[in-house]
């Protein structure tokens, strides 16, 4: 029977990843962003594959994602991956705000509205859902008080839906990943001269000495999605060269 999977934030790094890996399976594939121009891209190079504007920095976004399911899917999907995130660093006395509100929104909010809609599609299926967290949601970093609490809270919204969600069959997991080779730091705004500075500093404190890349996480995402782990639920899985408990 043919798969769907719904992934937020496909138009770039670990999303786009994940929907190249499961587009080259054959499944339906559908992505959301904000960049209209690399969605169109991506759609252009991969005939079939679905794409939609989606901003969970504004109200009522869920809805026309809702409605490409219900119309396009027969209400049926098997796999939503809650991946769409940016990052922000600041010390805790310049916090502002609009950073934290914008934080929660994208990591906390979007994700519990979309996969609280999901819910009927995933009931048919006995689907599964993928949160997208961080190993800075693990493990405590100075200047991450906006990232790290949100990825923290994400991880927990993990653990509350699988148990909530299980009667109904479906399953719940995160995937945790440390610093990955990605635009998201550049997306952040940040300069060539800080982004190497992290880059460097993230090496250097790995156990395994190097940062990752899309691959691995994408190889671990696709374990937890279709690997016939259908008895896991609730789980963190950091991927992240060993960061987490060091
Ligand atoms: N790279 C890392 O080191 C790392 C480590 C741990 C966790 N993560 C997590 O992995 C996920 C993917 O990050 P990435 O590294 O692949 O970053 P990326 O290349 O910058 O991709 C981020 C994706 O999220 C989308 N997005 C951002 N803000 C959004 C919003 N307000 N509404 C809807 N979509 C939004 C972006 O869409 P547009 O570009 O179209 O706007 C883009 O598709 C994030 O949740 C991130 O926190 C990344």
């Amino acid at each position: 029977m043919q798969k769907n999977i719904l992934i937020t934030g496909g138009s770039s790094g670990i999303g786009e990843g994940i929907a190249r890996h499961f587009y080259a399976k054959g499944w339906q594939v559908l992505i959301t962003g904000r960049n209209t121009t690399r969605l169109a891209n991506l759609a252009h190079e991969l005939p079939g594959l679905h794409t939609l504007e989606y901003d969970s920095l504004k109200d009522n976004q869920e809805n026309h994602i809702f409605q490409f399911i219900k119309d396009n899917w027969d209400g049926r999907l098997d796999v939503l991956v809650n991946n769409a995130g940016h990052v922000a660093i600041s010390p805790l006395q310049a916090l502002n705000r609009e950073t934290m509100e914008e934080m929660y929104r994208v990591t906390l909010i979007g994700p519990s509205l979309l996969t609280g809609g999901c819910v009927p599609f995933l009931s048919q299926t006995k689907g599964q859902v993928i949160n997208v967290t961080s190993s800075h949601g693990i493990k405590a970093f100075p200047e991450l008080s906006a990232y790290g609490s949100a990825k923290a809270g994400l991880n927990m919204l993990t653990s509350i839906w699988a148990l909530e969600l299980a009667p109904k069959g479906i399953r719940v997991n995160a995937i945790a990943p440390g610093p990955t080779h990605t635009p998201v730091l550049e997306n952040a705004g940040f300069s060539a001269e800080i982004i190497q500075a992290i880059q460097q500093s993230e090496k250097n404190t790995n156990p395994l000495q190097r940062r990752g890349n899309v691959q691995d996480i994408v190889a671990n995402a696709a374990l937890l999605i279709d690997s016939g782990s259908t008895w896991v639920t609730g789980i963190i899985f950091p991927v992240d060269g060993g960061i987490s408990i060091s």
